[in-house]
C-alpha cells in the first residue's frame, strides 16, 4: 500500500493509526517501508514493547496515548518523544502530556534496538507508530498494517500541545471542533474513543464532574 500525501492524511483505520499531518512538502508512507533498508524494524520494535509489557500491562494504553497525542500535535512526527530545552518547553512538558504520559523509556529502548542494527534509518515517529500498533495486539486487539516513512520534527513547544489536544473538560462541540480540525468526523471520535476501555486515568480528571456535576444521578452524590 502506498500513500502519498501533502503531509497529510493517512488512514483512519481502526483505531489510532490515523496519522496527521500539516504542511507542504510532498511524502509518502508505505507498508514495509523499511523491508531492504532495515529489515528487522518493526520485528525489534515488537519484542522490546512485548518484553515491557510482560512486566507491566500498562505499557499498552500508556504507548497507544503517546501515539495519539503526538498526532494531534503538528502530525505523527514524534515531536511529542523531544525533550525540553532551556528557553524551550516541548510538548511533552506541557499539562495535557506531564506527568500523565509513560514509559517513554520503552519507545526509547526500541529506538536503540534499532540503532544498534541500522543506525540512522528509521524514524522515531514510526517507532512510536509500529509500537502503538503492538499495543494493540498484545491488549488482545486486531492488528493492522501500518504504512511507515514518517519524517521526524525537529519542533515541539508546550503551545501546540495546549493548543490541539483535547482535555477532561473539553465540551462535545470542543471535541467534535478539534477533531474536524483534524479532518476527523464524530464517528471518528467514538471509535478512537475505544482507546479509552485500556488504561488509566488520574482522579483529577474526573472526579470534579463525578462528585459536582449538575445533573449528577443522586446514587453518585457523596454526601
Ligand atoms: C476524544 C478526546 C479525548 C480526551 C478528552 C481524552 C482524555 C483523556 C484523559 C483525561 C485521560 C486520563 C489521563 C490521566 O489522568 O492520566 C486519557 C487517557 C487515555 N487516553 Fe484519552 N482522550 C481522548 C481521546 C483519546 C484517543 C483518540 C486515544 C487513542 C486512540 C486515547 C487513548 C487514551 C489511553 C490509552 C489512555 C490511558 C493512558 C494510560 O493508561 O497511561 N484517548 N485520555
Ligand atoms: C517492570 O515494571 C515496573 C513497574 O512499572 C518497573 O518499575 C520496572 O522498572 C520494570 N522492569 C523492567 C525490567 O522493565
Ligand atoms: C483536511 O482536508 C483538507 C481538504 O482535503 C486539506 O486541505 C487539509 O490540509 C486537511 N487537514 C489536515 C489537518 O489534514
Amino acid at each position: 500500500m502506498k500513500r502519498c500525501f501533502s503531509l497529510a492524511a493517512a488512514l483512519a483505520v481502526v483505531t489510532l493509526a490515523a496519522l496527521l499531518s500539516s504542511g507542504a512538502v510532498v511524502a509518502c508512507i508505505d507498508v514495509g517501508f523499511y523491508d531492504t533498508t532495515c529489515p528487522s524494524a518493526e520485528t525489534l520494535v515488537q519484542q522490546t514493547v512485548a518484553a515491557a509489557f510482560g512486566n507491566d500491562s500498562g505499557v499498552a494504553p500508556a504507548i497507544i496515548r503517546l501515539h495519539f497525542h503526538d498526532c494531534f500535535v503538528k502530525g505523527c512526527d514524534g515531536s511529542v518523544l523531544i525533550d525540553s530545552t532551556p528557553g524551550n518547553k516541548a510538548e511533552k512538558d506541557s499539562a495535557p502530556n506531564f506527568p500523565s504520559l509513560r514509559f517513554f523509556d520503552v519507545v526509547d529502548r526500541a529506538k536503540a534496538a534499532l540503532e544498534a542494527q541500522c543506525p540512522g534509518v528509521v524514524s522515531c515517529a514510526d517507532v512510536l507508530a509500529f509500537a502503538a500498533r503492538d499495543s494493540v495486539v498484545l491488549s488482545g486487539g486486531l492488528g493492522y498494517q501500518v504504512p511507515a516513512g514518517r519524517r521526524d520534527g525537529r519542533v515541539s513547544t508546550e503551545a501546540d500541545a495546549l493548543n490541539n489536544l483535547p482535555g477532561p473538560t473539553s465540551t462535545a462541540s470542543d471535541l467534535v471542533a478539534g477533531f474536524a480540525a483534524k479532518n476527523l468526523t464524530v464517528e471518528d471520535i467514538v471509535v478512537l474513543s475505544g482507546a479509552h476501555t485500556i488504561g488509566v486515568s488520574h482522579c483529577s480528571s474526573f472526579t470534579e464532574r463525578i462528585y459536582n456535576f449538575p445533573t449528577q444521578p443522586t446514587e453518585l452524590t457523596r454526601s
